[in-house]
């Protein structure tokens, strides 16, 4: 496994493995890898014959008052998860080789930003967008996987991807959990023990939702209503959002009459969690 900290190298590396009719995949990470970061390493190793995994705590992302500079990192514990599930080259850049002086081009997706993550957060998804689309044309992948953990944010490369024709397979992979089914991010671990005992709540309350439905209920308030009651919103515990939303668009429904996406921000002391789930109901 090779690690290329430079724009310029990893730009060559991607075109030697053009020229020899290589396919390349990429599978972007802010680091701090755990198995959910490893799984989407692993579903592409089987499809592509280079696997390019970016290491890079994009700054553009966060807010003012986010964590970017308490962000977890672990670069060498990083090097090793990767090498062992088959990763080619590390592509870690420096900020400065991402963003020099007089930077000031941005990737702007107007519709599905609004809602959900893009109403508290705002510039977030300016800020993926604009990573993405600079890794993408660095790398020069033929495919790039995505988590629906950020169910949003795969919405929103689609869109990035579709909009501005670029010639990219994008893969989406399912949720992975811890063994209590605490969805894995790398900001876990700022919970204490106790907060992570209130974290569980989060997908006690998708389960719970689901439940609802199966038992008949379809209007979108009542199951938000319990939902609320399952995340117990107290001292350490504050929603952001609890919203039912299209699976597609993301705008908001008002019923659940087939598929749709149950989507979740908490706060659990400082640590601002996401988790989702897409409901069903059978006709
Ligand atoms: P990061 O949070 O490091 O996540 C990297 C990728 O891993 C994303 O596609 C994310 O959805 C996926 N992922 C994280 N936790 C997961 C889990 N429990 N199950 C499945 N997939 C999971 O998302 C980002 O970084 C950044 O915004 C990035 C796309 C790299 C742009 O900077």
């Amino acid at each position: 496994m090779r690690i290329i900290n430079s724009v310029v190298e990893m730009q060559q590396q991607a075109d030697r493995w053009r020229a020899e009719g290589k396919k390349i995949a990429l599978v972007p990470t802010m680091g701090y890898l755990h198995e959910g970061h490893l799984s989407l390493m692993r579903a592409v190793r089987n499809r592509a014959d280079a696997v390019v995994a970016s290491i890079f705590v994009n700054p553009t992302q966060f807010g003012p008052n986010e964590d970017l500079e308490r962000y977890p990192r672990d670069f060498e514990r990083d090097g090793k998860l990767s090498e062992s599930v088959g990763v080619d080259v590390i592509f870690a850049p420096q900020p400065a080789d991402m963003y020099p002086s007089g930077y000031q081009t941005y990737v702007e997706v107007t519709d599905v930003t609004g809602p959900l993550c893009g109403g508290s957060r705002p510039g977030h998804f300016r800020g993926v967008a604009t990573v993405v689309a600079k890794l993408f044309n660095i790398v020069e992948p033929h495919m790039a996987i995505f988590g629906e953990k950020d169910y949003q944010q795969l919405t929103v490369i689609r869109r990035m991807v579709a909009d501005l024709n670029m010639n990219i397979e994008i893969i989406g992979y399912p949720i992975v959990r811890e063994h209590d089914d605490l969805a894995m991010s790398s900001r876990n671990v700022y919970l204490s023990a106790e907060q992570r005992g209130k974290a569980l709540r989060l997908n006690l309350a998708l389960k719970e939702a689901q439940g609802l439905i199966d038992k008949g209920e379809r209007q979108s308030d009542s199951i938000l209503a319990r939902v609320r009651e399952v995340l117990q919103p107290g001292e350490d515990v504050r929603i952001d959002y609890a919203q039912i939303c299209r699976p597609d668009t993301l705008e908001d429904l008002t019923r659940v009459d087939d598929r749709a996406l149950l989507a979740l921000a908490v706060y659990v002391g400082a640590t601002r969690l996401i988790d989702n789930r897409i409901l069903t109901a059978r006709s």
